[in-house]
């Protein structure tokens, strides 16, 4: 089976900065794979190199069996052009944990926005979907309303379903809840957990550790730049073999 994500000896640095260390992960599709560790420890860095958004100085990431941001021919890389990095990128959602809606379209417009502009679909299709999804994220009331008009878990759920919209094929979520007040979290991972079950393939850089323990299927511990340590979830979070995965979470749970 092809994996979804394969991440081989990932290096990454900013100028003299060695941010990721060689990271090997590998996520299988239709898994929920869950990102932990401490804040600079990469984890936004990584997912905005599977996307490539950033690009990487040494090792292998593939998505779907495809190289990021190259061709290879025989045993050589061609790096590819801007078009086909864009073209790639749409096969991913990515949400974030500041919700970077369009301000000036309503919630509706947002979710319509990429289908149309992007992939030239008419409005009636692209409309219908946005119907579908803003149901689907419990907002079928919510399509004419403008983000500022909207609370910070209904915000996010309109990113979720604006990041669906494109039909992406892995989704990757970084700290989706983090910037919520607390009684707008479980809307939010409950809109996750629907995805998850559906069979969508996610990787979820989260501190809900209850979210990872009952919706995970794999999570992995970093800490500068380094995977210290990964399982299970539920075996990593109950018994951590790592003092650094230890002292971690004992701050987290
Ligand atoms: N574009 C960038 N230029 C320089 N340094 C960066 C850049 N992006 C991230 N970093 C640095 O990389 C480290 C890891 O950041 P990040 O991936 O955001 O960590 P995390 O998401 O785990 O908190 C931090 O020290 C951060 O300052
Ligand atoms: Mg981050």
């Amino acid at each position: 089976m092809t994996a979804m994500v394969r991440a081989e000896g990932v290096h990454k640095s900013f100028g003299t900065a060695h941010i990721l260390k060689g990271i090997d992960l590998e996520v299988a599709p239709r898994e929920v794979f869950c990102l932990i560790g401490p804040s600079g420890s990469g984890k936004s860095t990584f997912l905005r190199c599977i996307n490539h958004l950033e690009q990487i100085n040494a090792g292998r990431l593939s998505v779907d069996g495809e190289l990021v941001g190259y061709r290879q021919k025989g045993d050589k890389l061609y790096e590819l052009k801007d078009s086909e990095v864009a073209r790639k990128r749409r096969d991913i959602g990515m949400v974030f944990q500041r919700f970077n809606l369009f301000p000036h379209m309503t919630a509706i417009e947002n979710i319509m926005e990429a289908p149309v502009q992007v992939r030239g679909e008419t409005k009636a299709v692209a409309r219908a979907r946005a119907v579908r999804l803003l149901d689907r994220v419990g907002l079928a009331d919510k399509a004419a309303s403008y983000p500022a008009q909207l609370s910070g878990g209904q915000q996010q759920r309109v990113a979720i379903a604006r990041a669906l919209a494109m039909e992406p094929k892995l989704m990757l979520f970084d700290e989706p809840t983090s910037a919520l007040d607390p009684e707008l979290v479980g809307d939010v991972l409950d809109v996750m957990r629907g995805l998850a079950e559906e069979g969508m393939t996610m990787i979820v850089v989260t501190h809900e550790m209850g979210f990872a323990r009952e919706v995970g299927d794999a999570l992995v511990f970093m800490d500068d730049g380094v995977v210290v340590e990964s399982g299970h979830p539920r075996d990593v979070l109950t018994n951590p073999r790592h003092d650094r995965t230890k002292s971690f979470l004992s701050k987290v749970l």
